[in-house]
């Protein structure tokens, strides 16, 4: 009897064994040690002009960028990884995006296009107020310039976002195209996904990206190397991958009986 209530404990351990193992194997994260640093060239994102001059007078250049789900690759030993990407199109969409270069007291017209599908790439918590779309299709994007100091119906209210070809609008969303007035001083910004209880995995995704405000009158005399040689945009952010290249983002929450899915942070093993 003895004996058979032990094979019986054993068995089920070793099933319990094998069940923890399954699900471990499943978020099998890459060691970023297995990373090696310093061996992929340091990436120059394409920079968009806001900005033209047309017969020696400076004016806006309306710009279209759009958010696309392509593969990345982020590390010259990792499998390419899913990513939602900014892109003036698919072909050259990045992550970060691509940098937006602004002239102090020159206005920037971006109109910000949703192409991304209906699915999102990583887990979103539906226990906390989030965009969720009426027909449960297509994922909320909305854009902030974060630092911009404009008008509130360009500023990325995380109520005013919108799917995949503006189908569906979340509730405080007014229109298509965003205006920027660059008024204030020159500097670096940056700009990212804003959506209601997306923000983080729409980060996490891919979608941020550097927006610089140049003023001449300010930089020129002080007589720094300049030009796209010297002067390139740095976006530094931390990521965890699986062995299989995609982005990890832990979906079981610290406190799972409130909010399974809760997270109040993100930090990735590898910068
Ligand atoms: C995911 O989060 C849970 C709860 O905080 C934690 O117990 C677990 O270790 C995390 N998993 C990974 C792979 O970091």
């Amino acid at each position: 009897m003895g004996r058979i209530r032990f094979l019986h404990l054993l068995l089920c351990s070793v099933f319990l064994g094998v069940l923890l193992k399954a699900t471990w194997a499943e978020d099998r994260l890459i060691s970023p040690s297995k990373l090696k640093m310093f061996v992929d060239e340091l990436q120059d994102m394409p920079r968009v002009f806001s900005y033209e001059v047309v017969n020696g007078v400076t004016k806006s250049k309306p710009l279209t960028i759009g958010m696309y789900r392509k593969k990345w690759k982020f590390h010259r030993d990792l499998p390419p990884s899913r990513v939602y990407a900014y892109g003036t199109s698919k072909h050259t969409a990045t992550v970060p995006g691509p940098t937006i270069e602004a002239l102090h007291g020159v206005d920037t017209y971006v109109k910000w296009k949703n192409h991304l599908p209906s699915k999102h790439i990583l887990p979103w918590d539906p226990t906390i107020p989030t965009a969720v779309p009426a027909n449960k299709k297509g994922i909320p994007t909305v854009v902030h310039l974060h630092g911009s100091i404009g008008e509130p119906q360009s500023d990325g209210h995380a109520g005013s976002w919108f799917t995949r070809g503006f189908k569906e609008r979340g509730p405080t969303w007014t229109q298509r195209r965003y205006h920027y007035y660059n008024a204030q001083q020159p500097g670096n910004l940056w700009y990212h996904d804003h959506a209601m209880g997306l923000t983080r995995v729409n980060l996490l995704a891919g979608l941020i990206g550097a927006y610089i405000i140049r003023d001449p009158k300010v930089e020129k005399p002080l007589r720094l190397p300049a030009g796209p040689e010297f002067d390139r945009t740095l976006v530094v952010f931390d990521r965890s991958f699986r062995v299989d290249g995609s982005i990890y983002m832990n979906s079981t929450g610290n406190n799972p009986s409130i909010h399974p899915q809760w997270q109040p942070e993100y930090f990735g093993d590898a910068i």
